[in-house]
């Protein structure tokens, strides 16, 4: 009788709706403000290299993320395959985070040291040449394209606005850092930077 009330009338049904939804997303919201798991770098997490830096900015622009997810859920099933399941800390460096929800490829996660620079630039090109049955697509333009030594030193330096604790050596040597690198070597850094700095890795 009275939940007939409540349906009847959409002004109280609103009202209602607003408190059950926010109770929900205060008990899910304010203990990670209380939590540093999510804000403090998990242990040898550290600031990208300008190198890997370049090479992030790569896979975002070729949207690597549509095919890959970088994120190992907490299932034996995942952990078996891709290694320790990933957490918080690991990613306080990533902006944006490149966690994804599609997986027509393998994760990425833990992929750093998997294979031999040589594989991936071959893959990367045409990954027919290694995995016949591949449907991912070549990227042979990145061996062409150079990557801007002076974008990266404005990087950093917006990087270290928001927190991240470049220091001023590093950022004054990002732009050699770079020099003369493709945007296929870039991001082959970054493939190879992936979860290799996990303490717990297999
Ligand atoms: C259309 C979907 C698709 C896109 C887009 C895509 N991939 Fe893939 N990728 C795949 C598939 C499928 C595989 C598994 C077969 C293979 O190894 O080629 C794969 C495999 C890989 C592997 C090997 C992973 C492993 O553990 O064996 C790497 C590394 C990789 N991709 C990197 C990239 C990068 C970097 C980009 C963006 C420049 C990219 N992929 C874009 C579908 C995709």
């Amino acid at each position: 009788m009275r939940h007939e009330t409540i349906e009847k009338n959409i002004n109280l049904m609103m009202v209602l709706i607003i408190v059950a939804v926010s109770i929900g997303g205060i008990v899910e919201i304010v203990p990670l403000m209380f939590s540093s798991d999510a804000t403090e770098p998990a242990e040898g997490i550290e600031p990208y290299s300008p190198l890997r830096l370049a090479g992030r900015d790569v896979y975002v622009r070729e949207g690597c993320y549509n095919c890959h997810s970088q994120q190992i859920r907490p299932f034996r099933s995942e952990t078996e395959r891709y290694g320790p399941y990933s957490v918080a800390g690991e990613f306080v460096y990533d902006r944006p985070f490149q966690f994804g929800s599609k997986r027509t490829g393998p994760d990425l996660a833990r992929v750093g040291g998997r294979y031999s620079d040589d594989w991936h630039r071959l893959h990367l090109i045409d990954p027919r040449v290694l995995v016949p049955e591949s449907n991912m697509p070549g990227y042979p333009w990145l061996e062409e394209r150079i990557v801007d030594p002076e974008l990266l030193t404005a990087k950093l330096k917006t990087l270290k606005l928001l927190g991240d604790p470049y220091t001023d050596e590093q950022i004054a040597g990002a732009a050699a850092a770079v020099e003369g690198k493709t945007e296929m070597d870039a991001l082959i850094a970054y493939l190879q930077g992936l979860g290799i700095n996990r303490s717990n890795r297999r």
